[in-house]
């Protein structure tokens, strides 16, 4: 159970900073591929409290459990194993490692996006604890080196390969807005998300998640085999450049497998292009049609779904109010995106609520959020 912070806790500390969990509205495993990705940061949070102490050591507090964990900043190495502190740990190793200040302190983590949710807790975690950093060593924000420092933890010191995306819009997202955000240059565009009388919904399966990891890293390898093979015959770069007429012509070189998953990024980045167009016109039909093919596409052609995320789209897109829906975030486990239109929205939470539970067994949860800022810092 998470305790509130009491103003008076607070108030022992000298700074606040916030990073935010996200929802990917589309774009899902083209990140890593170099695509484009329309995700969008959270009202659900990392907020760190933050105070220096003199020391080399930074300890640790956490409003949901009743340890308090002591890292060495001269060994922020050495704690890739802590069950609570590696990712603190891992973020300021990789923020030390790239050459900044780190200072003793005492932290308190404040964290209100559900573990295992897949909206980007640890992202989260990471990017308000390097910026809590920023904070007490006096040095300035920065918004996009944040989010790269941050992946570089989650991917050598956590050990999950993964893009981007979520350290990006966990420290960059704007409120109201996705950000259509170029995986390969990081060029950003931000998007008001204007849905007019239709609401986006984020639901989680609830099923408990094993093997994610390694899944994901599976995947990942999938789509460097694919370009290792298309490189020399087409030129491309990376795989978000290989257009489907290429993919078709060569479709030979690869594996059943291997083609599966190029085809899903081939796909997938013209559907981001396309869902990005039908916001900006204010199209939700056309929006809701392609959240609906991405979530097919990530079950049959890349396979990240699982049972759970499939009953729960499957829940979704069968009532009338529900324009689509798809899983978002990494997959196998974690939450689904719907679109739903606002004056048929208690209706539709009944409805997937209760045929998700008869498909799988499962207490779906939905969640309340809205789309917000990523980083921010107050001096307390
Ligand atoms: C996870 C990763 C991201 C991205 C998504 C899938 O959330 O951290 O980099 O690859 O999966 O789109």
């Amino acid at each position: 159970m998470r305790k509130e912070v009491s103003q008076k806790t607070a108030s022992e500390y000298e700074y606040k900073t916030t990073a935010a969990g996200r929802v990917n509205i589309i774009g899902e495993h083209v990140d890593y591929c170099g695509g484009k990705v329309f995700p969008a940061a959270l009202s659900l949070k990392n907020t760190v409290y933050a105070r220096k102490n003199g020391t080399d050591k930074i300890n640790v507090k956490w409003t949901t459990l009743d340890v308090t964990v002591t890292l060495d900043i001269n060994k922020l190495d050495e704690y890739r194993t802590l069950d609570y502190g590696n990712y603190i740990a891992g973020s300021l190793a990789a923020w030390k490692r790239a050459g900044y200040p780190i200072v003793g302190c005492d932290m308190l983590q404040d964290c209100t996006v559900p573990f295992g949710s897949g909206l980007s807790s640890s992202a989260a975690i990471e990017v308000s604890t390097i910026a809590a950093m920023c904070a007490l060593t006096n040095t300035p924000i920065d918004n996009v080196k944040i989010a790269l420092e941050a992946q570089r933890a989650e991917r050598e010191y956590i050990g999950v390969n993964c893009g981007i995306m979520d350290q990006y819009a966990s420290a960059c997202g704007k409120r109201g807005c996705a950000m259509l955000l170029d995986c390969a240059t990081l060029r950003v565009e931000y998007v008001p998300i204007d849905t007019g009388d239709h609401t986006l919904v984020i639901v989680d399966c609830k099923k408990p998640h094993s093997l994610v990891e390694s899944k994901y890293n599976e995947r990942r390898g999938e789509t460097e085999t694919a370009l290792e093979i298309l490189k020399p015959v087409t030129g491309i770069n990376n795989l978000a450049e290989l257009d489907e007429a290429t993919l078709e012509k060569h479709k030979a070189l690869l594996s059943p497998t291997v083609y599966k998953r190029a085809k899903h990024v081939v796909d997938e980045c013209l559907r981001v292009s396309k869902a990005a167009d039908a916001m900006k016109r204010g199209d939700m039909p056309a929006l809701g049609r392609l959240l609906n093919e991405s979530h097919r596409s990530l079950s049959e052609l890349y396979e990240v779904t699982g049972k759970e995320l499939d009953a729960l789209a499957a829940a979704a897109q069968s009532h009338p109010a529900c324009l689509g829906s798809r899983m978002t975030g990494g997959g196998f486990g974690g939450s689904t995106v719907s679109l739903v239109k606002t004056d048929g929205l208690d209706a539709f939470k009944a409805h997937v609520l209760s045929e998700y539970k008869k498909a799988t067994g499962y207490a779906a949860e939905i969640y309340q959020a809205a789309i917000a800022d990523g980083i921010t810092v107050e001096e307390i």
